[in-house]
């Protein structure tokens, strides 16, 4: 089946075509991505209402472009799967009535994803091998948390954050050092050039297993980078102060990752944007033998694991789910919604 993949829940808009059937690995037919990152960027920040706007003059001109890159029609598509959540509300609207659109002009059925569940299963897209259960440690700018995955559509929540997600710890604290928006990568990159053992320090995680938490830390970043204004001015030491935000976020992962791995002997999906970080991948692998990380392109947000997502469903023989707009989704939530409980 060929596979409508349409992604809009934050400030990128991303729509895939993806060939799906059963017991083969599913073949990425084209992907356009348009991302919002420059709009956004002098507000520090998402703007709603712009990125909104945004995805509603993109998608038509997209998808036209996806259609013409892949030599494919309307017609060829057997069903259109859409994010619904978790996002913000008008960015989910828009795609959701885009997707509508072109199903009541054309009859193609539209399968509901979850955006979380799209980055999970992201992994599987690539590495066709990897079958449930596995444990995904999901981190992006908006989420991180541990989730135990049964089955398709089958999560538990193992670990999730009660305040920010990794993302925003990265993003913030790269914004306190005068670094570009979203500053995870930048304060990656000046990680990265610093090797050597670093005399800054910054407090280790809560032990607990149930919930991450980066807002204390966020305050010990922000006074640390008040403090050391002076070793700021000198290359050297901004990547040594950027090595020890990096090492403090990457070692709060890295520990509740290990409770979880105790918990459960199983594979570990790494997904969404910050899974890119190559210290974070380092580390887990180093932690467990069995790692699977989506290609860079497909860690950030995209249409194809959107499309691969509502395959799954499909496969599974799974109920299409209502296009309603969730901007909290909890994946635990999936098996009443697709009907599996
Ligand atoms: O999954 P994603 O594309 O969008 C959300 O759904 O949030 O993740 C974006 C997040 C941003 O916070 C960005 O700074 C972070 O991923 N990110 C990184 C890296 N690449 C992207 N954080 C740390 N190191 C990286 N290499
Ligand atoms: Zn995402």
């Amino acid at each position: 089946m060929l596979v409508l993949g349409i992604e809009s829940s934050c400030d990128e808009t991303g729509l895939a075509l993806l060939r799906v059937e059963v017991d083969s690995a599913p073949i990425l037919v084209g992907e356009v991505l348009s991302s919002q990152v420059a709009l956004h960027e002098k507000y520090g920040g998402v703007v709603p209402e712009l990125a909104s706007r945004e995805h509603l003059k993109n998608l038509p001109i997209l998808f036209e472009e996806l259609l013409d890159r892949t030599n494919c029609a309307i017609e060829d598509i057997d069903v259109i799967g859409v994010t619904c959540g978790p996002g913000l509300k008008g960015c989910l609207l828009v795609g959701v009535t885009f997707a509508q659109g072109l199903s009541s002009s054309s009859g193609i059925p539209i399968v509901a994803v979850n955006h979380i569940e799209g980055h999970i299963l992201s992994a599987q897209m690539h590495y066709p091998d990897l079958r449930p259960p596995y444990l995904a440690l999901v981190v992006s700018g908006g989420h991180t948390e541990i989730i135990l995955v049964e089955a398709i559509g089958q999560y538990r929540c193992i670990c999730r954050t009660q305040d920010d997600a990794a993302g925003e710890a990265f993003d913030k604290s790269a914004n306190l050092m005068g670094l570009g928006y979203p500053g995870g990568v930048d304060l990656a990159n000046l990680a990265d050039a610093f090797l050597g053992k670093s005399r800054f320090t910054l407090p280790r995680v809560a032990r607990e297993i149930e919930s991450f938490s980066f807002s204390g830390l966020k305050t010990a970043i922000a006074s640390l980078v008040r403090k050391e204004v002076i070793a700021l001015q000198d290359h050297n030491e901004r990547a040594e102060i950027a090595w020890t935000i990096q090492d403090s976020i990457v070692d709060a992962l890295l520990y509740k990752t290990r409770k979880a791995l105790d918990l459960y002997d199983v594979p570990l999906v790494i997904c969404g944007g910050v899974s890119a970080n190559q210290e974070l991948q380092r580390r887990l692998r180093q932690l467990c033998a069995n790692v699977f990380v989506p290609p860079l392109k497909h860690c950030v947000d995209n249409g194809a694991m959107i499309a691969y997502a509502a395959a799954c469903h499909i496969i599974e023989g799974h109920s299409y789910g209502h296009l309603d707009i969730h901007s909290r989704w909890p994946v635990e939530m999936l098996k009443d919604f697709y009907g599996l409980s």
